[in-house]
Formats: structure tokens, C-alpha cells, sequence
């Protein structure tokens, strides 16, 4: 079988899907005041989502995330889930969201084909989740991650973006809550955005000093398979749940990366950052581009570059992580 793999050897089965700029929440850090999505209209449609998966899966993708924006806020979101569910070779259909409409859904969804489930949950206190993320509504969030685990996932992860001054001093609140959860943690280092350089200066807080708590009280770090992506992750014997770190400005980030992403406007995106895209949406149309839409596909990974650029300052082509699909 064809196999997607850059001039570093680094092989790619996961596809990060963003289907919508479209967000329903405010986070501080990553949609700026006065942000206007791109009209609705302009997004990838079911049968261009359809296209894009098949030909990356005929290029040996085993797994789709589904990111946004907000995804779940697409009026098609179940039949886009059941469409990547039903694509050849596609083993894992993962999902990004808000949580915000979760506690009514998470089962439906987990029936239509998604398995690996990712909630953003920036505090444990509701107050302060209200300032992070301009919405009042921890509460729901949380209902919607206990129906979550009735409903069965093959994994669980909350992400929480670190921020100096903010939510900072819950590590230990944050451990509390996985103890008896079978839910893992994500600790995800503040990166800086074209639009937000004085936010980062203020908030910007080291993963590593995450990490340096957890080893001193027992944790124990996994040994990070090649290909298994940019985390670094936790054990404890006392825990059903787990941690992970993802630090993008430590050494060696980049190193097991396996993911490639398309924006919702049909641009192939090598990097998180440092690069603008590849157009793809020509091929989309129709079946009868499938073999040239792989070429293109195949041809553009071999100019992958070894890391990002986020260490010379260069984010200034990522506006906001919600463009791509973060
Ligand atoms: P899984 O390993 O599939 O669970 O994915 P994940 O943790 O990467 O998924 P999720 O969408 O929850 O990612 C959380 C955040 O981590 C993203 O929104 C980014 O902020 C960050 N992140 C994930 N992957 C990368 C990456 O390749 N590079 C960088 N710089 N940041 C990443
Ligand atoms: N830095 C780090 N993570 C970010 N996210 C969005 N913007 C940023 C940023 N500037 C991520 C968070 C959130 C997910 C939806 O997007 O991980 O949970
Ligand atoms: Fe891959 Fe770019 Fe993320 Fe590095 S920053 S892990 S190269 S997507």
C-alpha cells in the first residue's frame, strides 16, 4: 500500500479535519476580539469531506479527528462523522470540542462512529472558566463529559491550555479529578498566534514546570514510541487517569510527528505553523480527480520541514489556532 511519509521518515496516518472557523465560545486564547469566521457557505462539504478522507485513507490514514472551531455546532455533523466512520482503513474517528453540546449527545455521536473523544476544560473552577472561556457554562461541560464516559469511548482526553496568572495553581485539583476518572489530562503549553503577542508575553507558562511537580510526587513518563506524537505522558499507579504534556517549544517536539491537517477551507497544512497551505479544493469536486488529489497529496509531504517555527518567533502566518484546526 502507498504510504505517506516525509524526507525525515517520519510516517503519517492521522488527519486533523477542521470542518468549521465557526466557534460558539471565546477562549482568551484563541479566538481575538472581533474575530469573523469565514462565511458558512465557504466550508467543506459531506461529499468534499468524503473525498479528502478517502484519499488520504487510500494513502494509509487510520485516523480522523474532527476539529474546528467548533464542529459539533455544523447542522451535518452526524452524517460527516458517519461518512469518515464508514471510509476503508479508517479505524479511529476522533473529535475536538467544547463539550457545549455533549451531555445531549455524546451517545448518538459514539453510535454514528466516533471513538476517541478530546473536551477542552480550561479551569475546574466555574468561575474562572467563565473568564477563560467567556462562557457560563462549566457546568454543562461537565454533565457533558460524565455522559461521555457512559457512553463508552475508547479514550477520553480533557485538554486545558496553561496559563500564568490564571489557572495556573490547579495541578493539584486537576490530579484530584483523574484519580478515579479513566480520563486523560492534557497540559497544553500556550502558543503564540499572529494575533495575541502581548497575551502570550503575560501568559505564556512552561510545560516543564508541570512535569517537574509530577515526577517529584511518583509519576512515572512513558516511553514515547516513534510516531506517536508531540505529547509527552504520565502514569501512576493510583490513578485510573493519566497525564500529558504537550510542550511545542521543548527540544525535539517535533520529532514524532504524525499528523497532517486540512482547514475548512480545503488547504493542506503541513505544520501547525510556519507555512500556508497547499490548495486542494480543485480536486474535491468530483470522484474523477481521487488519483490526483493522492499525487498532490504525496508530492506536497516531501516538503515538510523537520520542525515548526514557533522558536524564531514566526507565527505570524498562524492567525488563530481555530483557522486550521489547531
Ligand atoms: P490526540 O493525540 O489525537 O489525542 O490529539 P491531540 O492531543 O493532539 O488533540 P487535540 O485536538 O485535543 O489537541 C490539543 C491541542 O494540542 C491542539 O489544539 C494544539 O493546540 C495542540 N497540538 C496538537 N497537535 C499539535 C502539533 O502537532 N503541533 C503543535 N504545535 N501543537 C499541537
Ligand atoms: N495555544 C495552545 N493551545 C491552543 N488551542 C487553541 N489556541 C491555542 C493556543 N494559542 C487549543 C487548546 C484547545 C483546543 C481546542 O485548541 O488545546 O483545547
Ligand atoms: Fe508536527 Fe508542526 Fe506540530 Fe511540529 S509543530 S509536531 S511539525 S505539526
Amino acid at each position: 500500500m502507498k504510504q505517506l511519509q516525509d524526507g525525515f521518515g517520519r510516517k503519517f496516518y492521522y488527519l486533523r479535519l477542521s470542518v468549521t472557523d465557526v466557534c460558539n465560545f471565546r477562549c482568551q486564547y484563541c479566538l481575538p476580539d472581533g474575530y469573523r469566521p469565514n462565511g458558512r457557505q465557504q466550508f467543506l462539504t459531506q461529499p468534499e469531506v468524503a473525498r479528502v478522507t478517502r484519499a488520504f485513507a487510500a494513502l494509509g490514514t487510520q485516523k480522523v479527528r474532527l476539529t474546528g472551531g467548533e464542529p459539533t455546532l455544523r447542522k451535518d455533523f452526524c452524517e460527516l462523522l458517519s461518512s469518515v466512520a464508514e471510509t476503508p482503513g479508517i479505524k479511529k474517528v476522533a473529535l475536538t470540542t467544547n463539550g457545549y453540546r455533549l451531555a445531549k449527545h455524546a451517545k448518538q455521536w459514539r453510535d454514528a462512529g466516533l471513538t476517541h473523544l478530546n473536551v477542552s476544560v480550561d479551569s475546574l473552577d466555574p468561575r474562572m472558566f467563565h473568564q477563560i472561556t467567556g462562557e457560563n457554562l462549566f457546568h454543562q461541560v461537565m454533565a457533558g463529559i460524565d455522559a461521555a464516559l457512559d457512553a463508552g469511548f475508547e479514550s477520553i482526553k480533557v485538554n486545558s491550555v496553561l496559563l500564568k496568572g490564571l489557572n495556573d495553581k490547579e495541578l493539584v485539583g486537576f490530579l484530584d479529578w483523574v484519580k478515579q476518572r479513566p480520563v486523560e489530562m492534557r497540559f497544553i503549553e500556550l502558543m503564540q498566534t499572529g494575533e495575541m503577542d502581548s497575551y502570550f508575553q503575560q501568559h505564556h507558562q512552561r510545560g516543564e514546570v508541570i512535569k517537574q511537580q509530577l515526577l517529584q510526587q511518583g509519576w512515572q513518563q512513558a516511553i514515547r514510541e516513534k510516531d506517536a506524537g508531540p505529547a509527552e505522558r504520565f502514569w501512576h499507579p493510583d490513578y485510573e487517569g493519566g497525564i500529558g504534556l504537550i510542550m511545542p517549544y521543548s527540544k525535539d517536539f517535533c520529532a514524532g510527528c504524525n499528523r497532517l491537517r486540512v482547514s475548512a477551507l480545503g488547504k493542506l497544512h503541513l505544520c501547525l505553523f510556519g507555512e500556508a497551505g497547499v490548495e486542494l479544493r480543485d480536486l474535491l469536486g468530483a470522484d474523477e480527480h481521487q488519483a490526483e488529489l493522492v499525487a498532490r497529496l504525496q508530492s506536497a509531504l516531501q516538503t515538510k520541514r523537520e520542525t515548526h517555527f514557533l522558536h524564531d518567533g514566526d507565527s505570524g502566518v498562524t492567525p488563530h489556532l481555530a483557522s486550521i484546526g489547531g
